[in-house]
C-alpha cells in the first residue's frame, strides 16, 4: 500500500463464476468494510437487471454503465472490498482507476470449475444457454487483461470460500 493510503481499496477480479461476490462479501465482514459490487452499481443506477440492461441496451451500453460504476466505487470515501463485473478490466481506463484506487486481486479456476459455480448462467446474459466453451474463449481472450490490471494472483481451486478469503488477505498489503 502507498504510503499516502491512496491505493486504499480491496478490488476482486476475474471472471464469471470465480467468487469475487462471495468472496469479496466474505472479506469485507473480515476487514468490517462496506462492500461494494459493481453489477450492483449498474442496477442501482438504472433500475433495472443486468439481464435487462444487456437486453435494452446492448453489451455496448452495459459496458459504459459499468465505466460509471468502477468510478463510483473507486470513489467509496472509506476504504472497501469492490467486487468487480467479469468484463469490467477489458477497458483500460477501469484497469488504471482500479490500479490507482486499490489493490487488484484476480480470483482464478478453470473454466469448467466456474461453469458449475454459475450453473446455468441464466443471470448473467454472456453465459446464458451456452457452456464452458463460452467461458474457456472467455479466458482466453481476456487472460492479458486480468494480468494486466492484477496485483496478485489467488486460486481458488479446489478452496472453500474462507480458505480463499485467507488467501486474498494473505496477499493484500495493509
Ligand atoms: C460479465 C460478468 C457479470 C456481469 C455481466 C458481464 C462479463 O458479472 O457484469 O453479466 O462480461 O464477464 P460477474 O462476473 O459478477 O458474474
Amino acid at each position: 500500500m502507498s504510503d499516502d493510503g491512496s491505493r486504499r481499496h480491496l478490488v476482486l477480479v476475474g471472471l464469471m463464476g470465480a467468487g469475487k461476490t462471495t468472496v469479496g462479501s466474505a472479506c469485507a465482514t473480515r476487514l468490517a468494510r462496506p462492500f461494494v459490487d459493481t453489477d450492483d452499481i449498474v442496477e442501482a443506477n438504472t433500475g433495472m437487471s443486468v439481464s435487462d440492461v444487456f437486453a435494452q441496451q446492448g453489451e455496448t451500453g452495459f459496458r459504459q454503465l459499468e465505466r460509471r460504476a468502477v468510478a463510483d466505487a473507486c470513489a467509496t470515501p472509506t476504504p472497501a472490498v469492490i467486487s468487480c463485473g467479469g468484463g469490467a478490466v477489458l477497458d483500460g481506463d477501469n484497469r488504471r482507476r482500479l490500479h490507482q484506487a486499490g489493490f487488484v486481486v484476480w480470483l482464478q479456476a478453470p473454466p469448467a470449475t466456474l461453469m458449475a459455480r454459475v450453473k446455468d448462467g441464466s443471470e448473467r446474459p454472456l453465459l446464458h444457454g451456452r457452456g464452458t466453451a463460452t467461458l474457456e474463449r472467455l479466458a482466453t481472450v481476456r487472460a492479458a487483461a486480468y494480468e494486466a490490471a492484477a496485483d496478485a494472483e489467488v486460486d481458488t481451486e479446489s478452496r472453500s470460500v474462507p480458505e480463499v478469503v485467507d488467501a486474498v488477505l494473505e496477499v493484500y498489503p495493509r
